[in-house]
């Protein structure tokens, strides 16, 4: 398939209306949007998702997000919208934040993956909102990635991944938040927080009151045990590098590492420290940044497959806010390994 490449300034270039064309046809293009690249579909053609599925080699339970433009697109996708659905919509949209409730017969079983429920963002992207808006239909948008590999903050790693894979790219810098929607289901109280993002688990409480942090967030999930959000239970974010994160301080780090350290190993650091250390050594934002954490450690993660490092010892993030998103997806990395130092 030949793919076409759209650089996109603003929300009003004449790419958009082609990407909205394509898209209309029932076309597959990449997107920016304010967390992570998406591959977009129209979320209400069973076969225009099958096609993204294919192109991400994604497995066919793992369910879709469904982007809307205005929050009249809605209430069509799912049976009701209950107060502290609105209360969040009202407080965090358009932005970061996939809410979750029960669908209505419209979304196909392939976009839900077979569930009863159906997740609903609105991205605040102003370039990904226009390209909803003139579809005139709902995007179906799983990250543009290869399944597995680390989400692409830059157009750069979709062209990587999806070259010949999908209908266009729109290619519109680099993403701000850079760690993909925080996810919380709404389908039972108190409501579950499926995945940490840009918007935390505190300014979730701030509307909702009480939430639980699913299990998985953290942990890795148990042989046999059924995923609440089924992403969970696929590997993730992983580059072909083993990653290992090594958590202490900085002094511990750096005498870890030099006991440990052979011709190819790396160190995943904060922004200062790669002067003290005497490997090769990507850095992931300053220490006490969350945000820029979360802004860089995906690209940080493709990029020490680029510098050819085996194995790359990380330092551990802090997990509070934001930075939950940052541990969350950097564990993942690391299949949880974790050492103590
Ligand atoms: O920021 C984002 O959310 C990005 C951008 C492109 O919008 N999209 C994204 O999509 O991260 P994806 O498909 O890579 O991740 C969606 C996650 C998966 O872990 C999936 O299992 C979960 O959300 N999910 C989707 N629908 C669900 C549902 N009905 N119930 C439980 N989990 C669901
Ligand atoms: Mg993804």
């Amino acid at each position: 398939m030949e793919t076409q490449i759209f650089k996109v300034f603003s929300e009003n270039d004449e790419a958009i209306d082609k990407t909205a064309d394509i898209l209309k046809s029932g076309g597959i293009v990449a997107i920016p949007t304010e967390t992570v690249y998406g591959l977009a579909g129209n979320a209400l053609d069973g076969n225009v998702t099958d096609k993204i599925y294919a192109a991400k080699g994604r497995p066919s339970d793992n369910p879709l997000i469904v982007h809307i433009s205005d929050i009249s697109q809605w209430r069509p996708l799912v049976k009701e919208i209950p107060e502290n659905a609105y209360a969040l919509a009202d407080k965090y949209w358009p932005g970061p934040l996939t809410v979750i409730l029960p669908k209505s017969e419209i979304v196909p079983d392939k976009v839900s993956g077979g569930l009863s429920t159906v997740a609903v963002r609105m991205p605040s992207d102003k370039i990904a909102r226009a390209i909803i808006e003139k579809s005139g239909v709902p995007l179906a948008a799983p990250s543009a990635n290869t399944s597995g590999k680390p989400s692409p903050t830059s157009a750069k790693y979709v062209i990587e991944d999806l070259m010949g894979k999908v209908d266009a790219i729109v290619d519109a810098g680099e993403c701000s938040v850079g760690v993909e929607s925080t996810v919380i289901s709404l389908c039972e109280t108190p409501p579950r927080l499926l995945r940490p993002g840009g918007i935390t688990a505190e300014m979730l409480t701030d509307v909702l009151g009480e939430i639980v942090i699913d299990d998985a967030v953290f942990n890795k999930l148990a042989d046999g045990k059924k995923a609440a959000s089924p992403g969970m239970k696929y590997k993730h974010y992983s580059p072909d590098t083993q990653v290992i994160i090594v958590k202490g301080s900085f002094e511990d780090f750096k005498k870890f590492i030099e006991k440990n350290k052979t011709e190819k190993t790396a160190a995943l650091c904060f922004e200062g420290e790669e002067k003290e250390l005497s490997v090769m050594c990507v850095t992931y934002g300053k220490k006490n940044d969350p945000a820029g954490q979360a802004k860089n450690i995906f690209d940080a993660l493709r990029r020490v497959d680029e510098i050819g490092a085996e194995k790359v010892f990380a330092r551990f993030p802090e997990t509070d806010g934001v930075g939950l998103a940052v541990f969350n997806r950097l564990v993942r990395a690391a299949a949880f390994n974790i050492i103590e130092v």
